[in-house]
Protein backbone atom coordinates (compact mmCIF):
# COMPACT_ATOMS: atom_id res chain seq x y z
CA UNK A 1 0.00 0.00 0.00
CA UNK A 2 2.54 2.48 1.10
CA UNK A 3 4.65 1.32 -2.19
CA UNK A 4 1.97 2.42 -4.13
CA UNK A 5 1.08 5.78 -2.99
CA UNK A 6 5.04 6.31 -3.65
CA UNK A 7 5.22 5.61 -7.22
CA UNK A 8 1.89 7.24 -8.39
CA UNK A 9 2.76 11.00 -5.79
CA UNK A 10 5.65 10.59 -8.50
CA UNK A 11 3.58 10.36 -11.65
CA UNK A 12 1.20 13.16 -10.39
CA UNK A 13 2.94 17.03 -11.32
CA UNK A 14 3.36 15.21 -14.82
CA UNK A 15 -0.05 14.20 -15.36
CA UNK A 16 -0.79 17.82 -14.38
CA UNK A 17 1.51 19.67 -16.64
CA UNK A 18 -0.10 17.29 -19.80
CA UNK A 19 -3.87 18.37 -18.70
CA UNK A 20 -2.48 22.31 -18.79
CA UNK A 21 -0.82 21.70 -22.45
CA UNK A 22 -4.27 19.99 -23.50
CA UNK A 23 -6.61 22.84 -21.85
CA UNK A 24 -4.18 25.04 -23.46
CA UNK A 25 -4.58 23.48 -27.28
CA UNK A 26 -8.16 22.83 -27.09
CA UNK A 27 -8.89 26.63 -26.09
CA UNK A 28 -8.73 28.99 -28.98
CA UNK A 29 -9.26 26.35 -31.61
CA UNK A 30 -13.13 26.03 -30.47
CA UNK A 31 -13.96 29.16 -30.11
CA UNK A 32 -12.99 30.64 -33.94
CA UNK A 33 -14.31 27.09 -35.31
CA UNK A 34 -17.88 27.10 -37.19
CA UNK A 35 -20.43 24.76 -36.76
CA UNK A 36 -20.51 22.31 -38.58
CA UNK A 37 -24.11 22.84 -39.86
CA UNK A 38 -23.01 26.65 -41.00
CA UNK A 39 -20.26 25.00 -43.18
CA UNK A 40 -23.02 22.58 -44.80
CA UNK A 41 -25.31 25.17 -44.93
CA UNK A 42 -22.86 27.97 -46.53
CA UNK A 43 -21.73 24.88 -49.04
CA UNK A 44 -25.62 24.18 -50.50
CA UNK A 45 -28.11 26.78 -50.61
CA UNK A 46 -30.61 25.55 -51.58
CA UNK A 47 -29.56 22.20 -50.41
CA UNK A 48 -30.08 20.04 -53.97
CA UNK A 49 -29.62 16.12 -53.83
CA UNK A 50 -28.78 16.13 -57.29
CA UNK A 51 -25.66 18.71 -57.08
CA UNK A 52 -23.36 16.06 -55.19
CA UNK A 53 -20.49 15.35 -57.38
CA UNK A 54 -20.11 11.69 -59.15
CA UNK A 55 -17.82 9.58 -57.24
CA UNK A 56 -17.15 6.59 -59.46
CA UNK A 57 -18.58 6.44 -63.07
CA UNK A 58 -20.88 3.98 -64.21
CA UNK A 59 -18.75 2.07 -67.24
CA UNK A 60 -22.00 0.48 -69.04
CA UNK A 61 -23.56 2.03 -71.78
CA UNK A 62 -26.66 4.19 -70.41
CA UNK A 63 -29.16 5.69 -72.19
CA UNK A 64 -31.83 8.44 -71.05
CA UNK A 65 -34.95 7.39 -69.88
CA UNK A 66 -38.02 8.75 -71.43
CA UNK A 67 -39.48 8.93 -68.00
CA UNK A 68 -39.46 11.64 -65.24
CA UNK A 69 -38.19 10.87 -61.94
CA UNK A 70 -38.86 13.73 -59.07
CA UNK A 71 -38.84 16.44 -61.97
CA UNK A 72 -35.43 15.54 -62.97
CA UNK A 73 -34.27 12.89 -65.49
CA UNK A 74 -32.34 9.72 -65.12
CA UNK A 75 -30.63 6.63 -67.00
CA UNK A 76 -30.93 2.94 -67.83
CA UNK A 77 -28.51 0.40 -68.87
CA UNK A 78 -28.81 -0.10 -72.61
CA UNK A 79 -29.68 -3.50 -73.50
CA UNK A 80 -29.10 -3.98 -77.46
CA UNK A 81 -24.53 -5.08 -76.93
CA UNK A 82 -26.36 -7.49 -74.21
CA UNK A 83 -28.41 -8.80 -77.26
CA UNK A 84 -26.81 -12.00 -78.58
CA UNK A 85 -29.04 -11.83 -82.42
CA UNK A 86 -29.23 -8.10 -82.54
CA UNK A 87 -29.12 -6.55 -85.40
CA UNK A 88 -31.86 -8.43 -86.51
CA UNK A 89 -32.06 -7.10 -89.97
CA UNK A 90 -28.84 -9.00 -90.70
CA UNK A 91 -31.31 -11.89 -91.35
CA UNK A 92 -34.65 -10.16 -91.14
CA UNK A 93 -34.41 -8.21 -94.44
CA UNK A 94 -37.44 -7.79 -97.70
CA UNK A 95 -35.80 -11.68 -98.65
CA UNK A 96 -38.17 -14.73 -98.14
CA UNK A 97 -36.67 -17.41 -96.13
CA UNK A 98 -36.88 -20.83 -97.45
CA UNK A 99 -34.64 -22.88 -95.36
CA UNK A 100 -36.49 -25.88 -94.08
CA UNK A 101 -36.39 -25.38 -90.00
CA UNK A 102 -35.29 -22.28 -90.80
CA UNK A 103 -37.19 -21.10 -87.42
CA UNK A 104 -36.16 -23.46 -85.30
CA UNK A 105 -32.24 -23.18 -86.09
CA UNK A 106 -32.56 -19.85 -85.51
CA UNK A 107 -35.22 -19.36 -82.58
CA UNK A 108 -35.28 -22.61 -81.24
CA UNK A 109 -34.37 -21.66 -77.95
CA UNK A 110 -37.29 -18.75 -77.22
CA UNK A 111 -39.84 -20.61 -75.31
CA UNK A 112 -42.77 -18.18 -74.44
CA UNK A 113 -44.24 -18.73 -70.72
CA UNK A 114 -45.63 -15.45 -70.64
CA UNK A 115 -49.29 -14.36 -70.10
CA UNK A 116 -52.45 -16.05 -69.29
CA UNK A 117 -52.79 -20.00 -68.28
CA UNK A 118 -53.29 -21.24 -71.81
CA UNK A 119 -53.19 -17.49 -73.00
CA UNK A 120 -49.61 -17.20 -73.73
CA UNK A 121 -48.11 -13.55 -75.88
CA UNK A 122 -47.35 -14.04 -79.52
CA UNK A 123 -44.01 -12.79 -80.47
CA UNK A 124 -46.09 -9.84 -82.15
CA UNK A 125 -47.47 -8.34 -79.02
CA UNK A 126 -43.88 -7.34 -78.43
CA UNK A 127 -41.89 -7.77 -81.59
CA UNK A 128 -42.67 -4.97 -84.69
CA UNK A 129 -44.44 -7.30 -87.12
CA UNK A 130 -42.18 -5.40 -90.19
CA UNK A 131 -39.14 -3.96 -88.43
CA UNK A 132 -37.56 -6.39 -86.17
CA UNK A 133 -35.17 -4.02 -85.06
CA UNK A 134 -37.83 -2.69 -82.73
CA UNK A 135 -40.32 -3.55 -80.45
CA UNK A 136 -44.18 -2.03 -80.66
CA UNK A 137 -46.78 -0.84 -78.28
CA UNK A 138 -50.21 -1.47 -78.40
CA UNK A 139 -50.75 1.40 -81.03
CA UNK A 140 -48.55 -0.01 -83.73
CA UNK A 141 -45.71 2.79 -82.71
CA UNK A 142 -42.06 1.40 -82.39
CA UNK A 143 -39.94 1.10 -78.95
CA UNK A 144 -36.49 1.27 -78.89
CA UNK A 145 -34.60 -2.27 -77.48
CA UNK A 146 -33.11 0.05 -74.79
CA UNK A 147 -36.02 1.45 -74.13
CA UNK A 148 -38.12 -2.23 -73.47
CA UNK A 149 -39.35 -0.39 -69.85
CA UNK A 150 -41.93 1.41 -72.21
CA UNK A 151 -42.94 -2.02 -73.44
CA UNK A 152 -43.26 -3.56 -70.29
CA UNK A 153 -45.25 -0.61 -68.71
CA UNK A 154 -48.07 -0.74 -70.82
CA UNK A 155 -49.48 -4.28 -69.27
CA UNK A 156 -47.57 -4.17 -65.80
CA UNK A 157 -48.13 -0.41 -65.14
CA UNK A 158 -48.21 -0.60 -61.55
CA UNK A 159 -44.32 -2.02 -61.47
CA UNK A 160 -43.49 0.37 -63.70
CA UNK A 161 -44.33 2.97 -61.46
CA UNK A 162 -42.39 1.70 -58.76
CA UNK A 163 -39.49 1.26 -61.17
CA UNK A 164 -39.65 4.89 -61.92
CA UNK A 165 -39.65 5.53 -58.24
CA UNK A 166 -37.18 2.72 -57.15
CA UNK A 167 -39.18 0.86 -55.23
CA UNK A 168 -38.70 -2.06 -57.88
CA UNK A 169 -35.45 -2.87 -59.79
CA UNK A 170 -32.28 -1.37 -58.63
CA UNK A 171 -29.99 1.28 -59.00
CA UNK A 172 -26.24 1.03 -60.71
CA UNK A 173 -23.37 1.25 -58.24
CA UNK A 174 -23.66 4.48 -56.65
CA UNK A 175 -26.17 6.54 -54.68
CA UNK A 176 -24.56 9.71 -55.72
CA UNK A 177 -24.20 11.23 -59.46
CA UNK A 178 -26.37 10.19 -62.43
CA UNK A 179 -29.17 8.41 -61.49
CA UNK A 180 -28.56 5.12 -63.65
CA UNK A 181 -31.03 2.15 -62.83
CA UNK A 182 -31.80 -1.32 -64.33
CA UNK A 183 -33.76 -1.84 -66.94
CA UNK A 184 -36.94 -4.72 -67.14
CA UNK A 185 -34.87 -7.06 -68.89
CA UNK A 186 -31.47 -7.01 -67.20
CA UNK A 187 -33.26 -8.55 -64.87
CA UNK A 188 -36.40 -10.27 -66.33
CA UNK A 189 -36.19 -12.32 -69.42
CA UNK A 190 -38.93 -11.31 -71.72
CA UNK A 191 -39.98 -14.44 -73.10
CA UNK A 192 -39.93 -16.18 -69.44
CA UNK A 193 -40.16 -13.34 -66.81
CA UNK A 194 -40.89 -15.14 -63.81
CA UNK A 195 -38.36 -16.20 -61.65
CA UNK A 196 -37.79 -19.89 -60.38
CA UNK A 197 -38.25 -20.57 -57.07
CA UNK A 198 -34.74 -21.40 -55.56
CA UNK A 199 -33.71 -22.85 -52.06
CA UNK A 200 -32.09 -20.25 -49.93
CA UNK A 201 -28.20 -21.01 -50.36
CA UNK A 202 -27.57 -20.63 -46.45
CA UNK A 203 -29.66 -22.27 -43.87
CA UNK A 204 -30.78 -20.52 -40.78
CA UNK A 205 -30.00 -22.86 -38.06
CA UNK A 206 -33.10 -22.48 -35.62
CA UNK A 207 -32.93 -20.86 -32.20
CA UNK A 208 -33.82 -22.53 -29.51
C1 LIG B 1 -29.56 -15.77 -88.05
C2 LIG B 1 -30.65 -15.11 -88.69
C3 LIG B 1 -31.68 -14.41 -87.80
C4 LIG B 1 -31.45 -13.41 -86.89
C5 LIG B 1 -30.12 -12.74 -86.52
C6 LIG B 1 -32.73 -13.06 -86.33
N1 LIG B 1 -33.73 -13.83 -86.89
FE1 LIG B 1 -35.71 -13.81 -86.43
N2 LIG B 1 -36.10 -15.28 -87.78
C7 LIG B 1 -35.14 -15.87 -88.57
C8 LIG B 1 -35.79 -16.87 -89.42
C9 LIG B 1 -35.09 -17.73 -90.46
C10 LIG B 1 -37.16 -16.86 -89.07
C11 LIG B 1 -38.29 -17.72 -89.64
C12 LIG B 1 -38.75 -17.23 -90.98
C13 LIG B 1 -39.39 -15.88 -90.88
O1 LIG B 1 -40.40 -15.74 -90.18
O2 LIG B 1 -38.90 -14.94 -91.53
C14 LIG B 1 -37.32 -15.83 -88.04
C15 LIG B 1 -38.54 -15.50 -87.44
C16 LIG B 1 -38.70 -14.53 -86.47
C17 LIG B 1 -39.95 -14.18 -85.83
C18 LIG B 1 -41.31 -14.78 -86.15
C19 LIG B 1 -41.47 -16.06 -85.38
C20 LIG B 1 -42.80 -16.75 -85.69
O3 LIG B 1 -43.15 -17.64 -84.90
O4 LIG B 1 -43.48 -16.39 -86.66
C21 LIG B 1 -39.68 -13.19 -84.92
C22 LIG B 1 -40.67 -12.49 -84.01
C23 LIG B 1 -38.27 -12.92 -85.00
N3 LIG B 1 -37.70 -13.74 -85.93
C24 LIG B 1 -37.65 -11.96 -84.23
C25 LIG B 1 -36.29 -11.68 -84.29
C26 LIG B 1 -35.66 -10.65 -83.52
C27 LIG B 1 -36.38 -9.71 -82.56
C28 LIG B 1 -34.33 -10.68 -83.84
C29 LIG B 1 -33.22 -9.79 -83.29
C30 LIG B 1 -33.13 -9.68 -81.85
C31 LIG B 1 -34.13 -11.74 -84.82
N4 LIG B 1 -35.34 -12.32 -85.07
C32 LIG B 1 -32.91 -12.07 -85.37
C33 LIG B 1 -33.80 -15.60 -88.61
C34 LIG B 1 -33.12 -14.67 -87.82
C1 LIG C 1 -43.42 -9.91 -73.68
C2 LIG C 1 -42.87 -9.40 -74.91
C3 LIG C 1 -42.16 -10.38 -75.85
C4 LIG C 1 -42.70 -11.52 -76.45
C5 LIG C 1 -44.09 -12.11 -76.29
C6 LIG C 1 -41.64 -12.05 -77.31
N1 LIG C 1 -40.52 -11.27 -77.20
FE1 LIG C 1 -38.73 -11.62 -78.06
N2 LIG C 1 -37.90 -10.11 -76.99
C7 LIG C 1 -38.60 -9.19 -76.23
C8 LIG C 1 -37.68 -8.23 -75.69
C9 LIG C 1 -38.04 -7.04 -74.78
C10 LIG C 1 -36.39 -8.59 -76.14
C11 LIG C 1 -35.07 -7.91 -75.78
C12 LIG C 1 -34.54 -8.58 -74.53
C13 LIG C 1 -33.35 -7.90 -73.91
O1 LIG C 1 -33.39 -6.71 -73.65
O2 LIG C 1 -32.38 -8.62 -73.66
C14 LIG C 1 -36.56 -9.78 -76.96
C15 LIG C 1 -35.54 -10.46 -77.60
C16 LIG C 1 -35.73 -11.42 -78.58
C17 LIG C 1 -34.70 -12.05 -79.37
C18 LIG C 1 -33.22 -11.78 -79.22
C19 LIG C 1 -32.66 -12.63 -78.09
C20 LIG C 1 -31.15 -12.68 -78.13
O3 LIG C 1 -30.52 -12.51 -77.08
O4 LIG C 1 -30.60 -12.91 -79.21
C21 LIG C 1 -35.29 -12.91 -80.23
C22 LIG C 1 -34.62 -13.78 -81.26
C23 LIG C 1 -36.71 -12.86 -79.97
N3 LIG C 1 -36.95 -11.96 -78.95
C24 LIG C 1 -37.66 -13.59 -80.65
C25 LIG C 1 -38.96 -13.76 -80.21
C26 LIG C 1 -39.89 -14.73 -80.78
C27 LIG C 1 -39.58 -15.64 -81.97
C28 LIG C 1 -41.05 -14.62 -80.07
C29 LIG C 1 -42.33 -15.43 -80.23
C30 LIG C 1 -42.15 -16.87 -80.17
C31 LIG C 1 -40.84 -13.58 -79.05
N4 LIG C 1 -39.57 -13.10 -79.17
C32 LIG C 1 -41.78 -13.17 -78.11
C33 LIG C 1 -39.93 -9.21 -75.98
C34 LIG C 1 -40.81 -10.24 -76.33
C1 LIG D 1 -49.31 -7.34 -73.61
C2 LIG D 1 -49.18 -7.25 -72.18
C3 LIG D 1 -47.84 -7.62 -71.55
C4 LIG D 1 -46.61 -7.11 -71.85
C5 LIG D 1 -46.22 -6.12 -72.94
C6 LIG D 1 -45.69 -7.67 -70.88
N1 LIG D 1 -46.37 -8.51 -70.03
FE1 LIG D 1 -45.61 -9.51 -68.41
N2 LIG D 1 -47.38 -10.49 -68.16
C7 LIG D 1 -48.53 -10.21 -68.86
C8 LIG D 1 -49.58 -11.12 -68.39
C9 LIG D 1 -51.02 -11.17 -68.92
C10 LIG D 1 -49.00 -11.92 -67.38
C11 LIG D 1 -49.67 -12.99 -66.52
C12 LIG D 1 -50.16 -12.28 -65.30
C13 LIG D 1 -50.84 -13.15 -64.35
O1 LIG D 1 -50.88 -14.36 -64.49
O2 LIG D 1 -51.35 -12.56 -63.37
C14 LIG D 1 -47.61 -11.49 -67.23
C15 LIG D 1 -46.72 -11.98 -66.31
C16 LIG D 1 -45.47 -11.41 -66.03
C17 LIG D 1 -44.61 -11.77 -64.91
C18 LIG D 1 -44.89 -12.86 -63.88
C19 LIG D 1 -45.82 -12.33 -62.84
C20 LIG D 1 -46.17 -13.37 -61.84
O3 LIG D 1 -46.28 -13.03 -60.66
O4 LIG D 1 -46.37 -14.53 -62.23
C21 LIG D 1 -43.51 -10.97 -64.98
C22 LIG D 1 -42.33 -10.96 -64.03
C23 LIG D 1 -43.66 -10.13 -66.17
N3 LIG D 1 -44.86 -10.44 -66.77
C24 LIG D 1 -42.72 -9.21 -66.59
C25 LIG D 1 -42.78 -8.55 -67.82
C26 LIG D 1 -41.69 -7.82 -68.40
C27 LIG D 1 -40.32 -7.63 -67.78
C28 LIG D 1 -42.14 -7.31 -69.60
C29 LIG D 1 -41.36 -6.49 -70.63
C30 LIG D 1 -40.24 -7.18 -71.28
C31 LIG D 1 -43.51 -7.72 -69.75
N4 LIG D 1 -43.86 -8.49 -68.66
C32 LIG D 1 -44.35 -7.37 -70.82
C33 LIG D 1 -48.70 -9.27 -69.83
C34 LIG D 1 -47.69 -8.52 -70.42
C1 LIG E 1 -33.16 -5.64 -60.18
C2 LIG E 1 -33.94 -6.60 -60.89
C3 LIG E 1 -35.32 -6.22 -61.38
C4 LIG E 1 -35.67 -5.20 -62.23
C5 LIG E 1 -34.76 -4.13 -62.84
C6 LIG E 1 -37.09 -5.34 -62.46
N1 LIG E 1 -37.58 -6.40 -61.75
FE1 LIG E 1 -39.51 -7.08 -61.75
N2 LIG E 1 -39.07 -8.40 -60.28
C7 LIG E 1 -37.81 -8.64 -59.78
C8 LIG E 1 -37.91 -9.61 -58.71
C9 LIG E 1 -36.73 -10.15 -57.91
C10 LIG E 1 -39.27 -9.94 -58.59
C11 LIG E 1 -39.92 -10.92 -57.61
C12 LIG E 1 -40.02 -12.24 -58.28
C13 LIG E 1 -40.66 -13.28 -57.44
O1 LIG E 1 -41.15 -12.98 -56.35
O2 LIG E 1 -40.72 -14.42 -57.94
C14 LIG E 1 -39.97 -9.18 -59.61
C15 LIG E 1 -41.35 -9.26 -59.83
C16 LIG E 1 -41.99 -8.67 -60.93
C17 LIG E 1 -43.37 -8.92 -61.32
C18 LIG E 1 -44.31 -9.89 -60.65
C19 LIG E 1 -45.29 -9.18 -59.74
C20 LIG E 1 -44.62 -8.55 -58.54
O3 LIG E 1 -44.67 -7.31 -58.43
O4 LIG E 1 -44.04 -9.28 -57.73
C21 LIG E 1 -43.60 -8.14 -62.43
C22 LIG E 1 -44.92 -8.05 -63.20
C23 LIG E 1 -42.39 -7.40 -62.73
N3 LIG E 1 -41.43 -7.76 -61.79
C24 LIG E 1 -42.23 -6.51 -63.76
C25 LIG E 1 -41.14 -5.66 -63.91
C26 LIG E 1 -41.09 -4.53 -64.81
C27 LIG E 1 -42.21 -4.12 -65.73
C28 LIG E 1 -39.86 -3.96 -64.68
C29 LIG E 1 -39.33 -2.71 -65.36
C30 LIG E 1 -40.17 -1.52 -65.30
C31 LIG E 1 -39.12 -4.74 -63.70
N4 LIG E 1 -39.94 -5.75 -63.24
C32 LIG E 1 -37.81 -4.50 -63.29
C33 LIG E 1 -36.63 -8.06 -60.21
C34 LIG E 1 -36.54 -6.97 -61.06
Amino acid sequence: MKRWVHRTAGLLPTAFLLLLLILAGAQPGAASEKSFLDEVKAVNTPFDNRSVAQVLPVTQPTVLAKEDYQGGSFRVLARKQEIERFKCSSCHTDKEVRGKNALELTHGNVVVQHGREGNALSCIDCHHPEDRDALEDKKGRKIDFDHSYQLCGQCHFRQKRDWVGGAHGKRVENWAGDRVVYNCTTCHDPHSPKFEKRFPVIYAVPLN
